[in-house]
């Protein structure tokens, strides 16, 4: 059967520039190049049918996920599934189709996985870099077995194999070596296979009893088990920190422990304990330094940022009423990927509206994003003539707010920023439009009126966006050479399509974007995907004249001290707005870095010290002042001694003002009892009784204690005075709290880890 037809049509190009203000003049010769446009090769138009549903059911509607198979290899995998819920037992029929030419035509392979039902949630799992390997996990009969399609050339042959389990996630690789895999099961065992899925091994049994889990460790691919925390009620790792959360051994309240070595030694992180009803999350981490929520006691939507040293032990309160919803498990947190130290989020104002905060110095200060010079303050502003932007980003979608993508950044394409957002004294519930940030969020402009779809092609050479109507057709694509200053309208096809999605290669270095959608008539539904080649637009490569020196964080590039940025400055090489000529495959960041010298701003106030309001000297927390400071809070001391500062993670300043201060031992840090292998568990015999009392005693002892202790000292030997008052009402409030609940680590699509174990979400 003939699945797909390809349709060709003559091209045709108008060109829109409603928010150019400015049309240069290399925009406006190739405007008027018509030579480049009208010449019908430039633009390919592929329109396929991928299928024709035959039930009349409404909510049979499908579904297709796309799969990029390593990198430059224009493999695409398309997967439609579509399912019926039939007396509890799931009908489903799935399809695989295969492009090799970035999604210009696609191939039917259907019979390769011989009309199993692969699930569509978690389905595809792709191999690590250019292994070329892929695994599809479906169903056999109706549901009730599993079977896996295995491939290790680019998805051009499969072999199966039934697995002795059902799969609860998708199939993880090894990143070190793709052949050794781990997958869960429904039934909370952990299964790993070495032979990429030729044999499994079942290593753990029953990991449910959430009650009071353990945290093991398995190295030399499953041969060696250990035990390495106890008590443990979830954990989660972000960067080269492990972070458990541990209950305190009184069955209310858990604290996050930290470990930099895979589990062998722990410390206490100092950050408030939560209670059940509260959760922490890391937002954001790396190999230097992480980024934690922690959860507001009460159903509050709210919480507070803190930023950790390089050990990810001490902390440092970033942010105040940080955003973030106990129920969804929703927050803003945006890394802006395209240029360093600059995070997006959004704050629960007191009047509890939504507003959002931008940091350039990688949480150390947050501020209002800039009101974009072309536009007017909304009706949220009070004075129409100040006012801010504020960014639609994950609440607003979650709150089905007319927002079709999350703020979209690229690593490759420096300092730019896509988002949709509303221009006033908070977020409004109306209808957003797109703005675009080139300086990494400082500056934006009001690019595109109204929701859309967007892109980011050929390294942020080239942007394209597509009008996001819900019931109405559409056949046009928007595309911008200049970082979205101007737009070009392209119609892709006479016949109008109900649009799904874009979808481009991941990492932002293609010009081909495939737009997907569907066509409805009375008597089929089908899938049509076109694929636009923007190689036929930009068809120059560009060259040296074609990039401009630019100085991230900085405004004026002839200011010696402007730019400097967690210790050094960046100067980057960007294509010219003016330039309409493609970077290429290829395209390489280039930056050249240059360390500037340190100030006092180049370190973080240490153990005992405190900054005072608009100063960035560390002073003596007066009731410490000349007392060594001895701490920890399971009774073994440390001695330390300090100056006060402590170089903030990551920062890479040379000479200028170097306080001084005398190192301490760290052999001797604080190792918390509650994670210590000693205290382990292991069944519920006698034996352990003496062992849990023993926990409680020193657990009790150390919450008297700790009315004294926790104000004055936390572990790992360093305080932030202004986190005081935050860590004694903790300490209180949590001394009544009920039973733990059990917690949730996510990753999400965007490479984010949650740590998150909001209640409501426990299946
Ligand atoms: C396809 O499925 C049928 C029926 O279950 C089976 O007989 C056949 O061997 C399968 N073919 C392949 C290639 O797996
Ligand atoms: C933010 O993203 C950049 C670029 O991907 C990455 O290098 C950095 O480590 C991230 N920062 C954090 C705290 O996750
Ligand atoms: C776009 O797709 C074509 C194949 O159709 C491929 O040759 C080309 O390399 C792709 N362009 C980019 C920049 O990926
Ligand atoms: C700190 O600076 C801000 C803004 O410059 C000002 O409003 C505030 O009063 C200052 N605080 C102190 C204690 O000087």
């Amino acid at each position: 059967a003939m699945d797909f037809t390809v349709l060709q049509s003559p091209v045709l190009l108008i060109f829109l520039a409603p928010h150019c203000h400015v049309i240069n003049f290399a925009l406006q010769s190739l405007y008027t190049r018509p030579v480049t446009y009208s010449s019908t090769a430039a633009v390919i138009f592929n329109v396929f049918y991928l299928f024709f549903p035959q039930y009349t059911f409404n909510d049979l509607s499908g579904s297709v996920s796309l799969a990029w198979v390593g990198d430059g290899t224009g493999v695409i995998l398309a997967l439609t599934t579509f399912q019926v819920p039939f007396f509890m037992i799931r009908l489903g029929q799935s399809k695989l189709y295969r492009s090799e030419n970035y999604g210009k035509s696609f191939q039917d392979v259907t019979n390769l996985i011989n009309n199993t039902f692969i699930r569509s949630e978690f389905g595809i799992a792709i191999g690590p870099e250019n292994s070329g390997k892929v695994i599809l996990t479906g169903e056999v009969s109706g549901g009730h077995g599993s079977r896996i399609f295995v491939s290790d050339d680019f998805g051009k042959s499969f072999s199966h194999q039934d697995l002795p389990f059902i799969p609860l996630m998708q199939i993880t690789y090894n990143p070190d070596n793709s052949n050794v895999l781990m997958v869960l099961s429904n039934s909370n065992e952990l299964w790993l296979s070495e032979d990429f899925g030729s044999n499994w091994k079942k290593h753990i049994e029953d990991i449910n009893d959430r009650g009071m889990l353990e945290l093991r460790r398995i190295t030399d691919y499953g041969k060696t088990t250990k035990t390495v925390a106890s008590k443990v009620y979830s954990f989660g790792l972000g960067g080269r920190f492990l972070f458990a959360s541990v209950m305190t051994g009184k069955g209310t309240m858990r604290m996050i422990h930290v470990s930099v070595d895979q589990g062998e030694t722990w410390n206490m992180a100092q950050l408030p304990p939560v209670g059940h009803e509260q959760f922490y999350s890391i937002l954001a981490a790396n190999d230097e330094m992480v980024f934690m929520h922690v959860d507001e006691p009460g159903d509050t939507g709210f919480g507070t940022i803190y930023v950790s040293d390089d050990r990810g032990t001490v902390y440092s309160k970033s942010l105040e009423r940080h955003l973030y919803t106990t129920t969804g498990g929703d927050t803003d947190f945006t890394n802006v990927t395209s240029l360093r130290g600059v995070f997006i989020t959004s704050v629960l104002a007191e009047d509890n509206s939504v507003q959002s905060v931008v940091s350039f110095d990688q949480g150390g200060e947050w501020v209002p994003l800039r009101k974009p010079a072309d536009s007017k303050c909304d009706a949220t502003a009070k004075d129409p003539d100040k006012c801010s932007l504020h960014i639609h980003a994950a609440y607003s979608i979650a709150m089905r707010l007319n927002v079709p993508m999350l703020p979209l950044t690229e690593p490759n394409a420096v300092g730019l920023i896509l988002a949709h957002g509303s221009v006033g004294d908070a977020i409004s519930v109306m209808k957003p439009d797109v703005y675009v940030s080139d300086d990494g969020g400082y500056t934006w402009i009001k690019a595109l009126e109204g929701p859309h779809h967007y892109a980011i092609l050929d390294s942020g050479g080239l942007l394209v966006a597509v009008e996001h109507s819900v019931n109405q057709p559409i056949n046009k694509i928007k595309f911008s050479t200049d970082e979205g200053q101007c737009w070009g309208v392209y119609t892709f096809t006479k016949d109008p399509i109900y649009f799904t999605g874009l979808a481009s290669e991941p990492g932002a270095r293609s010009m081909n974007v495939s737009i997907w959608g569907y066509r409805d008539s009375l008597l089929s539904q089908y899938w049509i995907s076109i694929t636009i080649d923007f190689r036929d637009l930009l068809t120059r490569d560009c060259d040296d004249n074609d990039y401009v020196q630019w100085l991230a964080h900085s405004d004026d590039i002839s200011d010696p001290n402007d730019g400097c940025m967690l210790g050094y400055k960046e100067k980057f090489l960007r294509l010219r707005k003016d330039s309409v000529c493609w970077n290429g495959r290829d395209y390489e960041v280039n930056t050249q870095p240059t360390p500037c010298p340190c100030t006092l701003d180049d370190f973080l106030c240490d153990f005992g010290y405190y900054r005072q309001e608009n100063s960035s000297e560390c002073v003596e927390q007066p009731d410490l002042k000349g007392k060594v400071l001895e701490f920890c809070l399971h009774g073994e001391e440390e001695k330390l001694q300090t100056s006060g500062y402590r170089k903030i993670p990551g920062d890479k300043c040379e000479g200028g003002e170097m306080p001084e201060r005398k190192e301490i031992d760290l052999r001797k840090r604080c190792v918390s009892d509650l994670v210590g292998p000693e205290l382990l568990v292991n069944s519920p015999s006698s034996k352990s009784v003496p062992i849990v009392i023993t926990v409680i005693i020193i657990m009790l002892l150390s919450i008297a204690a700790g009315v004294v202790f926790v104000k004055k000292y936390v572990c790992g030997g360093r305080f932030l005075v202004h986190r005081y008052s935050v860590l004694q009402q903790h300490v209180e409030d949590n001394a009544v709290d009920g039973v733990d609940d059990p917690l949730e680590t996510n990753h999400t699509h965007n490479g984010k880890i949650e740590f998150h174990d909001d209640s409501d979400e426990v299946q």
